[in-house]
């Protein structure tokens, strides 16, 4: 893992953007994307710049069960007002909370997942150190499953509604076994409440109760921090 340190999270995100240029030029046209707080700089970033994504292909690590895509919490409203409007992709795909019936949909996911390898995914991390919607416990090997938010993710995922009894309590998320396949990772981390889970990721054990301490096992992660994020690192 190479650990990288900013003063604040803008810096920080100019050097997720300089990531996604080097691969944008190396021939990159798959990319995984997040939601959420951490890759909104970023996303400013990209879309600030003249690099052209309307060849690309971007695929969503998740989405929250039984919500409308044209809700306004739903992920796929997010990547349409924060990036996709701006920077338009080729294709956009992202699991589709109303799917009928969940079994096909993870399958049409993990399908899609197979048929675009991902050449460069961005991801956050949750307080309890998930990744995607994988919470502590979730089998390193798993793919594409519907996932049980953990009270913390809920908790955490409530500012962003009215009531937190408003949050949904399953997602589609893709698993650690996608995500692992992925050729290059980047993991963005900002604000001291993300600094014991950074410090488990990076420093301890690798270990499935801290589902993002499986990146210590990819070749190519870069783990990019603000100072706060950092502070517990030795
Ligand atoms: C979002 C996602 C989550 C978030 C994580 C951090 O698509 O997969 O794992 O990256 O919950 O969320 P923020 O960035 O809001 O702190």
């Amino acid at each position: 893992m190479k650990v990288i340190v900013k003063k604040d999270q803008q810096k920080a995100s100019v050097e997720g953007y300089k990531i996604f240029k080097e691969a944008v030029q190396s021939g990159a046209k798959v990319f995984g994307l997040a939601t959420g707080s951490t890759p909104l700089t970023t996303y400013d970033e990209l879309v600030k710049s003249d690099l052209d994504f309307s060849d690309s292909i971007s695929i969503n690590l998740d989405e929250y069960v039984g919500i409308s895509p044209d809700n306004d919490q739903s992920y796929k409203y997010f990547m349409n007002k924060y990036l996709f409007s701006k920077k338009p992709f080729k294709k956009s795909y992202l699991p589709d909370g109303l799917a009928k019936d969940p079994k096909e949909e993870i399958k049409r996911y993990d399908r899609v997942i197979a048929e675009h390898p991902i050449d460069l995914q961005l991801l956050g991390i949750g307080r309890n150190g998930h990744i995607g919607f994988n919470e502590p416990g979730t089998p390193f090997d798993l793919e594409t499953h519907v996932a049980d938010l953990t009270d913390s993710t809920i908790e955490a995922n409530a500012r962003f509604f009215e009531h937190v009894e408003d949050v949904p309590k399953q997602a589609y998320s893709m698993g650690i076994g996608s995500i692992m396949k992925s050729k290059k990772i980047i993991l963005e981390a900002f604000g001291a409440n993300k600094a014991d889970a950074v410090a488990k990721m990076v420093e301890g054990p690798v270990t499935e109760d801290v589902p993002a301490s499986v990146l210590q096992k990819h070749p190519d992660v870069v783990v990019l921090l603000d100072e706060a994020a950092a502070s517990k690192l030795s």
